[in-house]
């Protein structure tokens, strides 16, 4: 059994942190990556957000349905689980998880869902990822951490795996 993390995360300012290095979803995918072994892809925005939180949030909800990534997803054949992790933006995944999942081919996977948010769960995540990723099997039951709780959560991330 192989698995891939895919993950979306925005260090600079949040909400509720400040301005960190790391950011939330990427502090509990390292924890996903430590407990299974699973390898990571970064899907990063080909522009990258403001470092600023107010402006970032007026540059996500533009690119919603049009998000160019920097670097399509890698072959995914050899991997039988993944793992797609991102902050809730606008009640859902980053638009630039959209673009990156509109563009791979996922069936056949089993697919697990993390979110970070500051209020929102899962949002609508697992169900716009059972949309996207066509004949894949999408595990409903999402795991949503607290962002600004990131740090804490390995046991918890432990407990849902
Ligand atoms: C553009 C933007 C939109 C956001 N929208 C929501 C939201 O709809 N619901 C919510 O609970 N949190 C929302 N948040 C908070 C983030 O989901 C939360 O801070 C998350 O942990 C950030 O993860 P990251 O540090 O990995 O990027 C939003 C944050 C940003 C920057």
């Amino acid at each position: 059994m192989k698995a891939l993390i895919i993950y979306f995360s925005r260090a600079d300012e949040n909400y509720g942190v400040g301005y960190i290095d790391k950011g939330n979803t990427e502090i509990v995918a390292e924890y996903v990556r430590d407990l299974t072994g699973a390898d990571m892809f970064r899907v990063e925005p080909a522009v990258p957000y403001s470092a600023k939180y107010d402006i970032c949030i007026k540059e996500a909800k533009q690119r919603i349905g049009n998000a160019p990534i920097k670097e399509e997803l890698p072959d995914v054949s050899g991997y039988d689980t993944i793992y797609v992790m991102s902050p809730v933006y606008w009640g859902t995944y980053a638009p630039e998880m959209e673009t990156a999942l509109s563009g791979a081919d996922l069936s056949g996977k089993k697919i697990r869902v993390i979110s970070t948010h500051e209020g929102s769960g899962l949002g609508s995540m697992v169900k716009d990822v059972k949309r996207l990723c066509k004949g894949a099997d999408v595990d409903m039951n999402g795991l949503a951490i607290t962002g600004s709780r990131a740090k804490g959560s390995k046991a918890a991330v432990e407990a849902w795996l």
